[in-house]
Formats: C-alpha cells, structure tokens, sequence
C-alpha cells in the first residue's frame, strides 16, 4: 500500500507520523520503503542521525522531492509491502503528485481552533486528486493533542461531520517526539512503555489501510488519461493574493482560432481555473516583471 501523509501546513507532524508508520510496519516484519518528498529532507537527515550513531536500518528513506512522484511510487512499491510519502510543505506540484501517488491519504492535523487546519485548500485537492483516482482514501490524523482539552474534543466534533473524516485514534504533545527526532530513533526505541509509544503501537491508523488494502487491485495505475494528470500536477500556482482584480485595468484583445479557443477552455475547465486566470498565470510566466519595462 502506498500511504502519503500530506498537509500544506508545515509543523503538523507528516514527518514524525511517517517516520513512526513506516517505523511500526517494519517491526511487524513489512518490508517499507519510505520517500522523503520533502526538499528539507528531515526524514533523511532522520535515517543519517541513526546510521552515524550505529543504530539497525529498519526501512529504506529515499530522497525524492519532485513531481513525478506519481509515475515513481507505485515502481518502488513493487520491491515493497508499503510505501510511506512523506509530504512536502507547500501547496505545489509536489503535493499533487504525492496525492496521485497515494491510496490512503492521511492529513496530520494540530487541534487548534486558529489553525486553519480543517484545511479548504487540502480538501479542494483531494476532490481534484479524485477525478484521477477516484477511490483515493482520505482520513485526517489529530497529532499534537493536549490533554483533555475542550478544543481537542471540538475539533474531533468538528472533524466528525467533515469528509474526509477523523481518525478515533489521537497522537497527544509528547516531548518524546521531538526526542526521536533528534536521536535518529522511534519513540517506542527510546521507552517501550511511554505514553507516546502506547499510542503509536495502538493506533488505528494501520488497520484503517485494511479497507484500503482489500481495493488495491482496483486501485493501481491510472484508469483515465493519464495525461490530464500530468497538467493537473504541474497547474501553475495562483497569482500571488496581492494582486486584486482592480489590478487588471489594462485589457488585452487577440484572435484566435476557435479550435485554439475550445483547447484553451477544455485545459482551464480541467485545471479548475477561469481561462482570464490561466491566460494570465501563462503570460506572467513568459513576461516576468524584471523591472526594466515601461508601463
Ligand atoms: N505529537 C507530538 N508531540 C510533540 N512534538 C511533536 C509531535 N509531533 C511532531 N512534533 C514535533 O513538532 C515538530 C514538527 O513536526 P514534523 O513532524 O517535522 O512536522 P511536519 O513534517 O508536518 O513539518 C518537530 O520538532 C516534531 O518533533
Ligand atoms: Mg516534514
């Protein structure tokens, strides 16, 4: 199975919940191999800080930040019992690879009400994911818990009605965690008996992969035009917020062939984007503001 942990939001725990996936699977005897999709490569530096101190490989970390992550995963995962993505930062062709290359998707999130984390924009790219792979699997993981707080339970309340939904099993705030990081271990290495290792080894975030697992035959590969998938990952990001529609005073007119018209209108329908948006974002690319231009 190919499991991504993927959330925009830096901080919320891809790296250290992929590390202990990947980490608890490889105990149970799985062969895992775990891609670092992120350009800081934390997980990397993970894996380097054990082998300096000597400590046993437990599962192979491959550096593999760019988006054709897609096309990648599912070979690495014929050597594999489970791939496990850990997921960059930014919302960019990247993470739209690593959604393509995923079954199970699962999105770390901090319970905060200021967080954001209930994140539009994640879920917006899981509905497009899905046009491709119709039965990608999405579940959020609340990492970072405080104890027995009221907002804890509000935003698992919050989750519950939300698709994709909450995973019951919850990761509390554990310095333990941090302590892994740093060492090049897992927290179950450190103390078998901790509070945070309890909570690793029984989470229910393996037997959620069950379901997924059962479907996979069904699941691999790209049903549908592969080549829409491709310009779906390499979408040019949204202008930048500052640029307010009030901005777009000059107009520019040309003409064209309807047959060029009806591509330019069935490539921005399938990127999700206005043909003005598209248009712009392609002149923007071929025109840079280097300063040096009179208006
Ligand atoms: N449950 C947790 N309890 C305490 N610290 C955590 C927990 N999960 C993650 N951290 C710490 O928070 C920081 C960010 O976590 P990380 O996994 O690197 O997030 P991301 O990969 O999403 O940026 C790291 O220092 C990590 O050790
Ligand atoms: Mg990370």
């Amino acid at each position: 199975m190919i499991v991504a942990l993927l959330n925009q939001k830096g901080g919320v725990g891809k790296t250290t919940l992929a590390l202990h996936l990947a980490g608890e699977w490889s105990r149970e005897g799985k062969r895992v191999t775990l891609i670092d999709a992120d350009p800081q490569g934390s997980a990397l530096d993970w894996s380097e800080q054990r082998a300096r101190d000597g400590f046993p490989r437990l599962f192979g970390v491959i550096g593999l930040a760019r988006d054709t992550l897609h096309r990648e995963a599912p070979e690495l995962a014929r050597d594999a019992d489970h791939v496990v993505i850990d997921g960059p930062p930014r919302v960019a062709g990247l993470l739209r690879s690593a959604l393509l290359a995923a079954e199970l998707v699962l999105i770390p999130a901090q319970p905060s009400p200021f967080d954001g984390w209930a994140s539009g924009e994640m879920l917006k790219l899981i509905e497009e994911a899905r046009i491709f792979r119709p039965l990608l699997v999405a579940r959020f993981v609340l990492n970072r818990c405080a104890a027995r707080t009221i907002i804890a339970r509000e935003t698992a309340e919050t989750l519950a009605e939300h698709e994709p939904p909450v995973l019951a099993a919850r990761i509390g705030q554990r310095v333990a965690f941090a302590d892994a990081a740093q060492s090049g271990r897992l927290v179950a290495e450190l103390d078998d008996a901790s509070p945070a290792a309890r909570e690793i080894t029984g989470s229910r975030w393996r037997s959620c992969g069950a379901g997924v697992m059962s479907e996979r035959s069904a699941k691999r590969g790209f049903a549908s035009r592969p080549g829409d998938a491709d310009s779906w990952v390499r979408t040019p990001e949204p202008p930048p917020a500052s640029r307010l529609p009030e901005d777009f005073s000059a107009r520019l007119t040309i003409d064209v062939t309807p047959a060029l018209r009806g591509r330019i209108k069935v490539t921005a329908f399938r990127r999700g984007m206005t043909v003005a948006d598209m248009l712009r974002a392609l002149l923007d690319r071929e025109f840079p503001d280097d300063g040096g231009a009179a208006p």
